[in-house]
């Protein structure tokens, strides 16, 4: 497959046709804008943030983004929107947007490939603030930014993700990322939350999180995702007896070991409160570096300079 360059694309739905080096090219970008190099670059670009969903990490950061870089930014929620309840369509809500000048929308949404949708009947650009169970593009490349702090490069390291990956659009985006920059994935979890069909070059399907461990350079926890299935396959008490990441399994890690979570995260389930005090704890790394990021991304989105 050919790739085009980011700066010809008009929407990022997910990191699959996203190359090293564009990866590499958003990474330098939020390494810059963390740095204090801020610009208003976004000027009299105006976004619209529709989130069909619940967020507090990826909202705000995509706010704070926007309003860094200068931006117009204006915060829709569903029952806004006369789409949701006047029997207007998507594809005129979009051609509305764009007629309005709305530059950049970012959507969250519960339906696989809705971004994608709107994207198609938008003359501008499509941010995927996650779709479903399918993917969530900014959230993968925080992590792997994180990760990359860290290590400086994925080659050869082994990342570790425990838990409910078949539900997790974050672990479908990851996934994605850690091959493109030569990670070895190790995905550990019931069969119930990791198919086997998962396993591919590059991506090994586990089952004993305590064998695991020892050879990770960085573990990243899964939340159970309740809200996308109606009967929970593994019980809360096998799950933690199998899953949880606790003191003792914390003991089993090299000590240069980092230990994520995309939040939110549920204490007590795949984590104890000992993690949250581990010398190796990133999450407020993540978090942080989520603006950064989004920022990056718009960057490159709109200006492609
Ligand atoms: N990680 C993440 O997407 O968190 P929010 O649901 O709070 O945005």
């Amino acid at each position: 497959m050919t790739r085009l360059p980011l700066r010809t694309r008009r929407s990022l739905l997910d990191l699959d046709d996203l190359a090293a080096e564009e990866f590499q090219e958003i990474f330098a970008r939020t390494t810059a804008f963390e740095r204090g190099k801020i610009e208003k670059r976004l000027e009299d670009v105006a976004c619209v943030n529709l989130f069909f969903e619940p967020s507090t990490r990826t909202f705000t950061s995509f706010n704070l983004a926007e309003l860094r870089l200068g931006a117009d930014v204006v915060n829709l929620t569903p029952r806004d929107l006369s789409y949701m309840t006047k029997g207007e369509t998507i594809e005129d809500t979009m051609l509305t947007l764009a007629a309005m000048g709305v530059g950049v929308v970012v959507v969250r949404h519960p339906e696989d490939g809705f971004p994608a949708k709107m994207a198609m009947q938008f003359d501008g650009h499509v941010i995927n603030a996650g779709d479903g169970t399918h993917a969530h593009p900014t959230q993968a490349l925080l992590d792997l930014y994180t990760m990359l702090e860290e290590f400086h490069s994925l080659r050869g390291r082994t990342v570790v993700v425990v838990g409910d990956v078949l539900h997790s659009r974050v672990a479908h985006s990851l996934i994605v990322g850690l091959r493109r920059l030569d990670a070895q994935t190790v995905l550990v979890g019931p069969e119930a939350f990791v198919p086997i069909e998962y396993g591919r070059d590059g991506v090994r399907v586990e089952r004993d999180l305590d064998a695991t461990l020892p050879s990770a350079d960085a573990v990243l926890l899964l939340r159970i995702q309740r809200e996308r299935f109606t009967s929970v396959p593994i019980s809360d008490e096998e799950y933690i007896a199998r899953y949880r990441l606790d003191a003792s399994r914390l003991g089993r890690l090299r000590e240069s070991a980092i230990v994520m979570h995309p939040g939110p995260y549920n204490r007590g389930i795949e984590l104890e409160e000992s993690v949250l005090r581990f010398r190796g704890w990133r999450y407020s790394r993540q978090v942080m570096h989520g603006v950064g990021v989004r920022m990056a991304v718009l960057d490159l989105l709109v200006t492609g300079t």
